[in-house]
Order: C-alpha cells, then structure tokens, then sequence
C-alpha cells in the first residue's frame, strides 16, 4: 500500500523556526520530524510514499533523495499554488494505486496504522479517520460516530462550547481511490472542510478508527517542547527513538567536561564541548557542533546546530534555531530564537519572545 505525506503548510505559528525550513526538517531529537513519521509508515510496511509539497520543497528533497538511505521510495509531487489538504492529496492521484494511506505530515504518532487498515477493509469503508482524544478539541476536527463507528458528522475547529466531543482527526486517513473523484483539480480544496463534508452528505460509508494512540501536533512551539519531552519519557519508549535507561546520550566526537552535571534525560549531538561545571537539565536536546561555555544552565530546551554559548549563560524553556550565538551572563526563557541570533552579554530575552533570524539582540539599559 502506498502513502502520501501531506507538507505543504506554511507552518506561520512555528515562525521563526519555519521562516527558512519547512515544519518536516524540524530537528526532534535531532532527527527532522519527518524522518520519524516516514519510519513509522515502515514500521507497517508502507514503503512507497509520495510527498505533496508547497513551500519550501528543496530542503525536504535535498535530505531524503529518492528515500533508499531510509528503507523507503519517494516520490515527490510540488504544488505551484496551495492546494489545501484535499487538492494536495488530488495533486499525486497519478501516483497512487489501490487503497491507500494519507497523513498529514506535522502528526507525530504511534498510532497502530496496520490494525487500522484492517479495521477500513472490515467496514468497508471509503474513507476512514483515524481518532483519539484531545484535551481541547477546539484546535481539532471534532468528529461524531454511530455506535457502529460510522460518522455522523464533522465540526473542523469548533467554537468553545460547540464541540460534539473530544475525539478528534488526527490527520491519517485510509482512502479508496473513488474518495477522490470529486476533488476538482488545481484549485485549493479541504479534505476537512469540504470533501469528507460533501461525501457524508451522499451518504458514502464513512468511518471513524478510535484510539488511544499517542498522538501531537507539532503546529506551535510549546507542543514541539512537548514533543521532545514526551519522546523522551519511559511512555514512549518502545518507539525506540530514546531509551529512558540511557538517559544522558553524548554524540561522536564530542567533549563533555567531568565538571559539567549533566540531568537527563538529555542528548547532546556530535562535535559538541561542554565545559566547567555546566549544567544541562533535560528534557533536553542539543544539535551537532554546538559549544557550551563554564557555568551555563541550560534547561528543557531544543538548540539545533552550531550554537554558541559564552560562560554563565542561562537557557531555559526555549528553542534556539541553527548557529546562534550567546555571549556571557545572557538570559533566555521561554523564547524561541530564529536562526543566527546574537544575544549580547548580559542581556535579558523575556518570556514569549520570538526573535527572528538575524537579530541581535542588545542588552537593555
Ligand atoms: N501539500 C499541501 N498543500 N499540504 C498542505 C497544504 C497545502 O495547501 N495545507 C496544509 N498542508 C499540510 C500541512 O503541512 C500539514 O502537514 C497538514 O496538511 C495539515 O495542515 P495544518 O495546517 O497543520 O492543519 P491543522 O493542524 O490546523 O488541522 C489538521 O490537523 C488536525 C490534527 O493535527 C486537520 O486535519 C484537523 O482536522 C486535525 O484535527
Ligand atoms: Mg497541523
């Protein structure tokens, strides 16, 4: 069965981190983002896959080639004008044969995506959603079942007050080919808002596949903190992405001084010094080639690439894009900084900040 990996959004509430990369690239546990859904795809044996791209397409192919250093084909599809969910799924329907599997590509999940085909062929459906349950619906699309898990309806981001409930889309669908038929091509359609509206309104066996998979959107930064932290956690583990009983992993060539206390769980990539009694506290991950200078603290924090860190820095509940640069007694908390960022000594990056590319940011008086 083949797959098509929906990464065309423009991912404006991850900015800055996504003003230059595509939400797929986003290093989680130093890996992209993507690379982890495309492994879970081949975990159930789904090795053919189509990437439907908009913005931001070179650095997705630039990484993944034609998909053999993964285990998997790929083919890549580029949109000239978004298409939204439904256009860009339309857009590959020259690729695809058979049943087939479409995810939104920004859904991290461990979801049982075999059992849930099973689960399609069964009922015969043409198209199946998978569910499971959000704490706030609102964000989600909220859908209702019968007791035989036939949907009764969608409601994509409802009101406070107006959710049927709290099982929600988690943006991976099994689909018939027919499911596509009327999707008009080249125009911007929403599998959400439109096509699976219109074909419950014809009365075509649409159903819903509940449950209690582990499941996260990685649309803003506090869930891509999230992300990090819940990966990390014995309650993932047997992705085995991380494993909890090494919790301090250290990376090729790099150099941790013994001074330096280290919590986990943290990874720290290759090509990195730690100095002096440096103190890092996980959950957290540090990039390839980053330097660490005595005396700093940093916290439950993503730093990707080539950071520069001067002594006595503190980094707390942020996320510091590639090759930032920190110079001595600076303070970060809860930040999100672009990449090549300069925070000058002493100075202070206040809670919420989001400091775009290229800034340098002064010390205040
Ligand atoms: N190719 C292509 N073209 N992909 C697109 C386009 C487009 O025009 N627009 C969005 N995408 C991709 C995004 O990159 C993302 O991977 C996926 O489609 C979903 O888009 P989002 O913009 O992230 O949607 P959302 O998170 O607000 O809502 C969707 O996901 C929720 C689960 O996280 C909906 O499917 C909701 O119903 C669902 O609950
Ligand atoms: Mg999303």
């Amino acid at each position: 069965m083949k797959a098509v990996i929906l990464v065309g959004g423009k991912a404006t509430r991850l900015h800055p981190l996504t003003a230059n990369l595509p939400k797929a690239m986003v290093p989680v546990l130093n890996t992209p983002f993507l690379e982890h859904v495309i492994r879970h795809l081949s975990r159930h044996g789904i090795t053919e896959i189509v990437l439907s791209l908009g913005h931001l397409a070179e650095p997705v192919e630039a990484y993944f080639k034609d998909g053999s250093g993964f285990g998997v084909k790929l083919k890549y599809v580029l949109e000239d004008s978004p298409r939204g969910t439904a256009g860009g799924i339309k857009n590959v329907e020259k690729l695809l044969d058979g049943t087939f599997i479409a995810l939104n590509g920004d859904v991290f999940t461990d979801l049982d995506i075999s059992v849930m085909i099973d689960f399609h062929r069964q009922k015969k459906a043409l198209a199946t959603i998978a569910l499971a349950r959000a704490d706030d619906p609102t964000h989600y699309g909220v859908i209702e079942t019968d007791a035989e898990s036939r949907i009764l309806s969608f409601r994509e981001k409802p009101a406070a007050g107006e959710a049927t409930g709290n099982m929600v889309n988690i943006g991976t669908y099994v689909l018939e080919p027919e499911a596509l038929a009327q999707i008009m091509s080249r125009t911007e359609v929403s599998i959400e808002r439109q096509t699976f509206p219109q074909l419950l309104t014809q009365g075509k066996p649409l159903y819903a596949y509940a449950s209690s998979a582990y499941w996260l959107d990685i649309g803003t930064p506090d869930k891509y903190l999230k992300l990090q932290a819940d990966i990390m956690s014995p309650d993932l583990s047997g992705l085995d992405i991380f494993n909890p009983a090494q919790s301090v992993r250290v990376g090729q060539d790099s150099n941790v001084s013994p001074s330096a206390q280290i919590t986990g769980p943290v990874l720290i990539g290759s090509g990195c010094f730690i100095g002096n009694r440096v103190q890092l506290v996980g959950p957290l991950t540090i990039g390839d080639g980053c330097n660490i200078s005595a005396e700093s603290v940093i916290e439950n924090s993503v730093i990707w690439t080539g950071a520069w860190i001067g002594p006595r820095v503190c980094v707390k509940n942020s996320i510091v894009a590639d090759h930032c640069y920190f110079q001595a007694n600076s303070v970060v908390e809860e930040a999100v900084l672009g990449d090549n960022v300069t925070v000058c000594e002493g100075s202070h990056i206040t809670p919420g900040s989001r400091i775009a590319s290229g800034t340098v940011v002064e010390r205040t008086a």
